[in-house]
């Protein structure tokens, strides 16, 4: 026997946010900005503290809502974020929540193509979080490959999306990449099912 409604009981469990992520929620809500939500951000958090990641970096800032979770991550592991967004608007805005949020020390914004930026980058990062134009997945993934530590992991948001789907075949064909894909229904996450992928660098 499942539970019914399981959805709407697992909504229950969404952990609380402080006043600055709950007024992300409803800003992204109102101005349809593509965020995460809470369930992914916590998943964040876990993934990036079970890691014990130190160096991070994320592809696609916008308001800043994961960076925030990551950045919580690095309060207790000492480590840091870089976070690549190509909008210098968001960029700003996204400073300044990291700001409110208390976790500016943590966090380098870089405003530029995330690919571009990738290209200049030496590394080792312990953890990437890639959540930029889908289309644009396959392109970083050699990159995320070239920046991410072996033993690292890579959390690709929206790959349940039609312009994930090259990322989805290269990821799963690579033998320096083991991917688990993951079908996902999330609340205040997206409108319909998508996926996430979970990708540990061999
Ligand atoms: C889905 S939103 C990011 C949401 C954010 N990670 C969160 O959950 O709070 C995608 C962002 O990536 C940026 N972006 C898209 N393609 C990019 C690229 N190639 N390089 C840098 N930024 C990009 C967009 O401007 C947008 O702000």
């Amino acid at each position: 026997m499942m539970i019914p409604n399981l959805e709407g009981y697992f909504r229950e469990f969404v952990p609380m946010r402080d006043a600055t992520l709950m007024a992300l929620e409803e800003e992204a809500r109102q101005q349809e900005i593509p965020i995460i939500g809470p369930v992914v951000g916590e998943l964040l958090y876990v993934l990036a503290l079970a890691s014990q990641a130190k160096q991070i970096l994320e592809l696609g800032t916008a308001t800043g809502y994961s960076a925030i979770y990551l950045a919580r991550a690095c309060e207790v592991s000492g480590g840091r974020v870089v976070t690549l967004e190509r909008d210098e608007s968001m960029a700003r805005r996204a400073q300044a929540n990291f700001q409110e949020a208390g976790v500016e020390h943590r966090i380098e914004v870089t405003v530029g193509d995330a690919l571009q930026e990738m290209a200049k980058m030496s590394g080792p990062f312990d953890f990437i979080f890639m959540d930029i134009d889908k289309e644009n997945y396959f392109h970083a993934l050699p990159y995320c490959q070239k920046l991410l530590r072996s033993g690292g992991i890579l959390v690709a948001d929206n790959v349940g999306f039609q312009g994930a789907d090259n990322f989805n075949q290269a990821v799963a064909d690579h033998p320096e990449w083991r991917p688990v894909h993951l079908l996902c229904l999330l609340p205040l996450h997206s409108p319909e099912q998508d996926g996430l992928c979970l990708a540990l660098r061999v």
